[in-house]
């Protein structure tokens, strides 16, 4: 039987250039494919939790508990799942979604020393299983510089890319160990067309896989 509907999320640092990336990936597969593909990200908005996270992550909610935050992360999740990306995969023919974000960010923002990889993955145990996993490999100074052109407020995980680096690497590892996920890494420091270019060749696998 070959492949129904397609997952795809998109992770990596804040200014890894995911959302120049979903885009352009996006409109290379509505070309191959003939059809519209979904393009969402996380956290979304209009989904339930959505206006909290917004405020914490725009500092306007400056007191919470980093559990909650958690707990959120992974309601809004569900909801997106339920309301958004489970009935468009439903879909008759081939469907594709595509994610900016998911949850290995939760992993790598949420996690901490008393909540584990563990823990969290229990909070997202009923979110759908993305197809693939692709991570932006960008060093955490290109981010940073990419960010600084921005001239648009800091948000409150939009610091410390080392350390979030360095957590990505550890939850790609525990994903792949843990419930052997498949997470592609692609070298973002590319032009935007080798990047897709890239992606395109592994998804063109999972289409023709039995
Ligand atoms: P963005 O909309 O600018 O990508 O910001 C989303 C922020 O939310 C980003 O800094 C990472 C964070 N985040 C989490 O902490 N947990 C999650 O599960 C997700 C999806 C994002």
């Amino acid at each position: 039987m070959t492949q129904q509907s397609l997952f795809i999320v998109i992770e990596g640092l804040d200014g890894s250039g995911k959302s120049t990336a979903s885009l352009a990936l996006k409109k290379l597969l509505e070309k191959r494919l003939s059809r519209e593909v979904m393009r969402t990200y996380e956290p979304k908005d209009d989904a339930v939790a959505g206006t909290f996270i917004r405020d914490i992550l725009e500092k306007r909610i400056t007191q919470f508990d980093p559990f909650m935050l958690a707990l959120g992360y992974a309601t809004n999740r569900l909801d997106h799942n339920s309301r958004f990306i489970r009935p468009w995969l439903a879909q008759e023919g081939l469907q594709v979604v595509i994610c900016d974000r998911y949850y290995l960010s939760s992993l790598v923002y949420n996690s901490s020393e008393d909540f584990s990889f563990d823990q969290v993955m229990l909070l997202n145990r009923k979110a759908l299983r993305p197809d693939v996993i692709f991570f932006l490999n960008v060093s955490a100074e290109v981010c940073r510089e990419r960010m600084n052109q921005r001239d648009e407020p800091l948000e409150l995980f939009e610091t410390k890319l080392d350390l979030y680096r360095q957590k990505y690497i550890e939850a790609m590892e525990y994903l792949r160990t843990n419930r052997a996920e498949n997470i592609v890494a692609i070298d973002g420091n590319q032009s935007v067309e080798k990047v897709v270019a890239a992606m395109l060749r592994e998804i063109e696998v999972l289409l023709n896989e039995h």
